[in-house]
């Protein structure tokens, strides 16, 4: 399928990081997008209007609302909403099931789940967890579908400035490496694969555009900074949450699996390294 000739391809979580990539993704290959969104008043989705974004109003608890919207579109891209409670997994869970459901009802040819590096089993992380379940929900729909697995965003990492050094610290050994991705490359692997212009091995994807360890990490920054820089591994009680400690221990573990850079580079020749990433945004200390 070319871009251009494509149908409407439509997109839940628009107004957000992910589904915002995926939009500008879309849009730069000049596909038709329609955003699935619960207020198309808010000012990030008159934000999309503007830009020639198709707005649908849904409710993820009216099954109808959300197959309307998936009418006629050629392909689909959902992501599931951040959960920091065990309740909120739930609520990720009720959702992204709620949106396989509609894709189904509405007869979808395509879809792209925006997963979580490391989905393809459980690991005891529970908004982890969540999402391997939709994954199986989706699979088991019987719809063709691809996930991209996102490892943590680069967009997430907060380096100081502290005495003239630059100071990261994250509850992570000093000795593994992290995998990355930055928020924009989400969007435009999901898009190829919305598009048809690239295909998932195994129908999957893990999205990683480096891997560094943290003294590497703060290199990285330090080296754009022209500053000597410094990395602190903290112990993982200074996380607030038994949840946020999974999530953690789980990074640290991931370093030990080999990385799909390949396979991210094969769809996205462009894809960012971390040095790429703080050029590309202008990152100042
Ligand atoms: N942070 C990381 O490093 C990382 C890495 C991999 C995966 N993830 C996963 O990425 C997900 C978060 O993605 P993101 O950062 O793109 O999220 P985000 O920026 O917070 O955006 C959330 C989007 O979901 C929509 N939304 C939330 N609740 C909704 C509801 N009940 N009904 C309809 N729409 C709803 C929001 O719409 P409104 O505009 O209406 O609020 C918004 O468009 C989480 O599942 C997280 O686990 C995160």
């Amino acid at each position: 399928m070319k871009s251009e000739d494509s149908g409407t391809i439509a997109v839940f979580g628009a107004t957000g990081r992910q589904g915002g990539a995926v939009v500008d993704a879309l849009l730069n290959h000049k596909a038709t997008v329609r955003a699935l969104v619960r207020d198309p008043r808010s000012d990030r989705a008159q934000a999309l209007a503007a830009r020639g974004v198709e707005l649908a109003a849904v409710r993820t608890d009216d099954p109808a609302s959300l197959a309307a919207a998936l009418t006629a579109v050629e392909a689909f891209s959902f992501m599931t909403p951040e959960a920091n409670t065990l309740e909120e997994v739930e609520t990720e869970i009720r959702i992204g099931t709620a949106l396989v459901d509609a894709a189904v009802a509405a007869r979808v040819p395509h879809v792209v789940f925006n997963s979580v590096f490391g989905a393809d089993r459980e690991r005891g992380v529970p908004n982890h967890d969540s999402k391997h379940a939709i994954e199986e929900y989706l699979r088991k729909s019987g719809l063709s579908a691809a996930m991209v697995r996102s490892a943590p965003f680069m967009e997430e990492l907060a380096p100081k400035l502290e005495h003239g050094e630059i100071v990261l610290r994250l509850p992570l050994p000093e000795d593994a490496a992290l995998k990355m991705i930055s928020v924009r490359d989400v969007g435009r692997v999901a898009a190829a694969l919305l598009l048809g212009i690239a295909e998932a091995p195994g129908g999957a994807v893990e999205l990683v555009g480096d891997e560094l360890t943290g003294p590497e990490i703060a290199a990285a920054f330090g080296a754009r900074a022209g500053l000597p820089a410094r990395y602190e591994a903290l112990p993982l009680s200074v996380l607030p949450t038994d949840l946020d400690r999974a999530v953690f221990r789980q990074f640290a573990k991931a370093a030990e699996h080999p990385s799909d850079l390949a396979v991210v580079r094969a769809i996205e020749p462009a894809a960012l390294d971390l040095a790429g990433w703080i050029r590309a945004t202008g990152w100042t200390r």
